[in-house]
């Protein structure tokens, strides 16, 4: 991996190992893409302020998330089907992130069940909830992410219906892969994920199968999921899940401010400002130019996560300025872990540790805690936007 610089390459490798389908799946957003550009172009244009003469020889990236000390601003967000990037990809991202000392996220969506991901890892990780309409199986879930002692419950709120993501209709994404002629071809081509997959432990929904009664074939499996996200929840039914889940609860995919504040009057522990890295609702704002508003009106209140377009230590400044404590990363691991397994996540969150010092001590930073709004050329534009 000596010639991977950059999150950019990893996504260029992963292109090459991973299948169309589930490259596609990952790589891409709903409809035209707007708002998944926007998360780009929109971190991209905030210019750092370059400080010099300032000692930074002892300079750190530790930081605290939701009160336990974690050695980067940087948490693995849920990635449903992480599983298709590479064979076990839920129980190798969990290792890697264990092994950087930093959160991993697990998925309602993911291949590896909550139970294999406990038996692989030996800290604890966070669950991410969808609701569906059958709160027995929700319940359950929440039984089973308590069992496995997972620290933190991230309840994903912007997925009540899904955002059409035009690529996978054209792909004719299904788990497990469709056996058609397209992707024998291009399976064929891809022989160390095949075998991945082979050896994975593996090859559906692992949160799900064996878990919904009647679900034994996994196509109608993954229809099921799809026709089952509950889109009659609404506030009321956070008490609702807080009854059932007594540790610490975050709301992932706020955008805006009034939600934020309900979210903070709700008692959370954290909210997440979000949309779903671009994949469902196409033309609204990009996180990043969503977060100063939010955080000046809850920040003090509740803590804040962002996530979005994060593929820089840059970029992770740039949030931490405008009043996020971390940043969640979806793509960029899931192309890690496309690219090299184990080895890619840890190459992700190595290549953003290093982008992030280095930011630091251009800017005349020393600790993630001091990094404010004074490292940004024009903070008060982003706050006017
Ligand atoms: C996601 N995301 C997501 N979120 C969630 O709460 N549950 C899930 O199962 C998924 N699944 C998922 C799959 C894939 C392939 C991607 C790319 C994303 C959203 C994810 O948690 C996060 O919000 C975004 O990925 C952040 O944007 P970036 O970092 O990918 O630009």
């Amino acid at each position: 991996m000596k010639s991977i610089t950059c999150i950019e390459d990893l996504r260029v490798l992963a292109r090459r190992r991973v299948p169309k389908a589930f490259f596609d799946y990952a790589d891409g957003g709903s409809y035209t893409e707007s708002t998944l550009r926007a998360n780009r172009a929109d971190l991209e244009a905030i210019r750092l302020r370059q400080r010099v003469m300032v000692d930074v020889s002892k300079r750190s990236l530790e930081t605290s998330i939701l009160g336990e000390t974690a050695a980067a601003p940087i948490i693995l967000a849920p990635v449903g089907l992480t599983g298709m990037q590479h064979g076990d990809g839920e129980i190798l991202a969990a290792q890697a992130a264990e092994a950087a000392g930093i959160p991993y996220t697990l998925s309602t969506m993911s291949i590896c069940s909550i139970e294999d991901v406990a038996a692989a890892t030996a800290k604890p990780f966070w669950f991410q909830l969808y609701v569906i309409r059958d709160r027995g199986f929700t319940k359950d879930i929440l039984a089973r992410a308590q069992a496995a002692k997972c620290s933190a419950l991230v309840l994903t709120v912007d997925l009540q219906v899904l955002g059409q993501r035009h690529r996978d209709l054209k792909n004719g994404m299904t788990v497990p892969p469709e056996i058609r002629l397209n992707n024998i071809i291009d399976m064929a081509t891809k022989p160390a994920w095949a075998l991945s997959i082979l050896r994975g432990k593996r090859k559906t929904f692992g949160n799900l199968a064996g878990h919904v009664k009647g679900m034994d074939d996994v196509t109608s499996l993954a229809e099921w999921t799809n026709s089952q996200f509950d889109p009659a929840l609404n506030w009321n039914d956070v008490a609702w899940i807080k009854s059932h889940w007594p540790g610490k609860l975050i709301i992932k995919g706020i955008l805006d401010v009034e939600d934020a504040r309900i979210v903070a009057d709700l008692g959370a522990d954290a909210l997440v400002v979000s949309n779903h890295g671009g994949r469902q609702l196409d033309g609204t704002s990009s996180s990043i130019s969503a977060l100063p508003k939010i955080a000046d009106a809850v920040g003090s209140r509740i803590e804040i996560m962002m996530d979005g377009g994060i593929r820089t230590g840059a970029d992770i400044m740039r949030a931490l300025a405008l009043g996020a404590r971390s940043c969640m990363i979806g793509r960029a691991y899931a192309w890690g872990l496309g690219a090299g397994g184990k080895a890619g996540v840890a190459k992700t969150i190595d290549i953003l540790k290093k982008e992030l010092d280095i930011t630091m001590a251009l800017t005349g930073v020393s600790r993630t805690a001091d990094i404010g709004p004074q490292v940004l050329v024009n903070p008060q534009a982003m706050r006017a936007g």
